[in-house]
Formats: structure tokens, C-alpha cells, sequence
């Protein structure tokens, strides 16, 4: 099995080398001292993984590269990070690649495995929203966390993922991302991408699933009617198309560093650059708890107990997340 892996790897490189030319096959084989039929049962797997690999006889294979097709080994492929992204399980369709890693996170999956998926079919999101990742135009992943935290404590990794999306999102595109707190990312005030993060207490201590939804190349009519105003994808921003391997990838990255910061107890950093990153500091905005409307501006925030709001009424009241949907008025300032 790892020998057919090394076999479809070596295939794959040399063909990448030759990106768009014709590779006879012979020749092929010769370079990378495999047979013939070697070559051409390793060019079928990876067709079936998804790579489009032209045949024509005696000209033998051209590579077309994958369509940005989410496929694992392209996204582990020059990633830079230690632990997220250790093992990449990428699927065609699922119902939701929370509950894969969940499946995943119980029989012992090591911290850092992500799961990607194609199209989810039952996505969910915070407070019980669902999360629409129609195909091939969304990035959803789930990545499975063992840090040393209370399940009580999950608001740490919804800040810091924040922190790494954002800042992943300006780095690479150079968009104004933002966090519209607690889990939406934004450009220009139009939700862009999604945080979720789930905790279970576990006997081997707790076990967090972080999932994350992107708008890669999302077209405007593909968002369901009553987001159309009010959601974007990267591509609607960038004007082009974007790739979803590099996105995967520029996450892992990002959410590595940033997660280092969190495990270390670093919670100053993350802490300054979500306040830099926030659209909602000093912001005057709505906020609704079960059901009540509370108004004011926010004054601060705490990693682990949510936002600090000054309300209209004179009172200065902590608002947590996991309770709290929050509008931000127009008239800011
Ligand atoms: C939100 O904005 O309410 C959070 C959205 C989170 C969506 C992601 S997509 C990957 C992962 N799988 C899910 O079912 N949800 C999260």
C-alpha cells in the first residue's frame, strides 16, 4: 500500500515537472525505473483521485493539474505547519465534516487531523443554523483539537481560529478581513466564513472539533436567497477565481501558528490582534440573549468570557457567545 503510494507520488512529480507537455510513457518509466505497466496503473489511480492526466498514445500523458480538486495530498503538499494538517482525510460529499471528525475524534484520531470535504450535505452552524457548502465552490473543514482546556473553555479556539482566518485572508489575498464577533469572518460587513467549534468531554480529557466554512467561489446566486445580501466568497472579493487547496493550506498554516500561541498560554497576542482585527470594537451595536434586545457599544472583549458592552441604559455587562447573536448598528459612531 505506502509502496503504491511512493509509486503515484514519484508518477505525479515527474508529471508536474511537465505540467501541460506530453510525457511518452516509456520515457516516463525509464526516468523513475518503473515499468511501463507501472506508470500507467499509477496514472489511473490518480485520475481516480481526481488529477486529470490526458492520454494520446504515443505521445503518452500530459497533466492538467486537478481542477482544484480538494485533494489531500495536494493540500499536505508544501504545507507549513507541525501539527494541523498531520493527517488529511478529503471527502467528496458528507453530511457535515464536524461529525466525521467527531467519528474520527472518538476512536482516537491524533490532534491536528483535518477533514475536508467537497459538498456537505447537512452543514451546520452556530445556534443551530445550518451552513450551505454547495459543491465544489466551498471550502468546509473540521480540524480535531486536544488541547489542555475545559469544554467550557471552547471560546479560546473560536477567537483564535478567527484570529488565523482573518489574518490568513489578508496575508495571502490581501483582502480586509475581519471578525464580526463571535465566529464570523467578513470583508467589506459580508460574512465570508464561518467558525463552529463543538467540545466533548472525553476519559482521555477533552476533545474539541473546530470547523470552519469558506466561501472560496461561491457565485452570488449560489447563496440561498436571504444571504444574498449579507454573505460573499473570496472569488465575489478578489474578482477571480481562488483556489481551494491554496486556502485550505494558507489555513492550516495560519491556524498553526496561532494555536502554538494559545497552547503556550500566550492569550496577550491573540488577544491585540483579534482587537485589530475585530469590527466590532467601539462599534455601537445590537445584542439579542434569549430573546432580548440589549443596546450599547462595545468597550472590550475577554478571551473566555465574550464581549464588554457599555449599554445605552449605563451599565457595563459581559455578553457570552454561546447565548448571544449581535448586530452592529450603522450609525457607529
Ligand atoms: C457559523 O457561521 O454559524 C459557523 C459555520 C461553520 C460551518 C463549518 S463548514 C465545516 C464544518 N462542518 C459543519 O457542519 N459546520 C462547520
Amino acid at each position: 500500500m505506502a509502496e503504491e503510494r511512493v509509486t503515484k507520488d514519484a508518477v505525479l512529480e515527474a508529471l508536474r515537472t511537465r505540467e501541460g507537455e506530453w510525457a511518452p510513457t516509456a520515457a516516463l518509466a525509464k526516468d523513475l525505473g518503473l515499468t511501463p505497466a507501472e506508470v500507467n496503473a499509477a496514472v489511473n489511480a490518480l485520475c481516480g483521485e481526481g488529477y486529470r492526466i490526458e492520454s494520446r498514445g504515443a505521445a503518452g500523458r500530459r497533466f492538467m493539474g486537478c481542477g482544484d480538486r480538494i485533494i489531500a495530498y495536494e493540500v499536505k503538499r508544501n504545507l507549513a505547519a507541525g501539527v494541523m494538517g498531520s493527517r488529511i482525510i478529503a471527502l467528496e460529499r458528507t453530511t457535515s465534516t464536524n461529525d466525521v471528525a467527531w467519528a474520527e475524534a472518538l476512536s482516537g484520531a491524533a490532534e491536528g487531523t483535518v477533514v475536508l470535504a467537497e459538498e456537505q450535505t447537512a452543514g451546520r452552524g452556530r445556534m443551530g443554523r445550518p451552513w450551505v457548502s454547495p459543491p465544489r465552490s466551498g471550502l468546509p473543514m473540521s480540524l480535531i483539537l486536544r488541547p489542555d482546556l475545559e469544554v467550557q473553555q471552547g471560546n479560546l479556539l473560536t477567537v483564535m481560529s478567527a484570529v488565523a482566518v482573518a489574518q490568513a485572508l489578508r496575508d495571502h489575498l490581501h483582502v480586509q478581513a475581519r471578525i464580526r464577533w463571535p465566529n464570523d469572518i467578513t470583508i467589506k460587513e459580508r460574512k465570508v466564513a464561518g467558525i463552529l467549534v463543538e467540545g466533548r468531554s472525553l476519559a482521555t480529557g477533552s476533545a474539541f472539533v473546530l470547523g470552519i466554512g469558506v466561501n472560496v467561489n461561491t457565485k452570488a446566486e449560489e447563496f440561498p436567497h436571504d444571504l444574498r445580501e449579507t454573505a460573499t466568497s473570496l472569488a465575489l472579493e478578489a474578482a477571480a477565481p481562488v483556489s481551494r487547496v491554496d486556502v485550505a493550506r494558507w489555513l492550516l498554516a495560519s491556524l498553526d501558528r496561532w494555536y502554538r500561541d494559545l497552547r503556550f498560554g500566550d492569550y496577550g497576542r491573540i488577544a491585540r490582534r483579534w482587537r485589530r482585527l475585530s469590527s466590532s470594537m467601539g462599534e455601537r451595536v445590537v445584542l439579542v440573549e434569549n430573546g432580548r434586545e440589549f443596546r450599547g457599544r462595545v468597550l472590550d472583549f475577554s478571551m473566555e468570557d465574550g464581549l464588554i458592552v457599555r449599554l445605552d441604559e449605563g451599565v457595563t455587562r459581559l455578553f457570552h457567545p454561546m447565548t448571544v447573536t449581535l448586530r452592529q448598528l450603522p450609525d457607529s459612531r
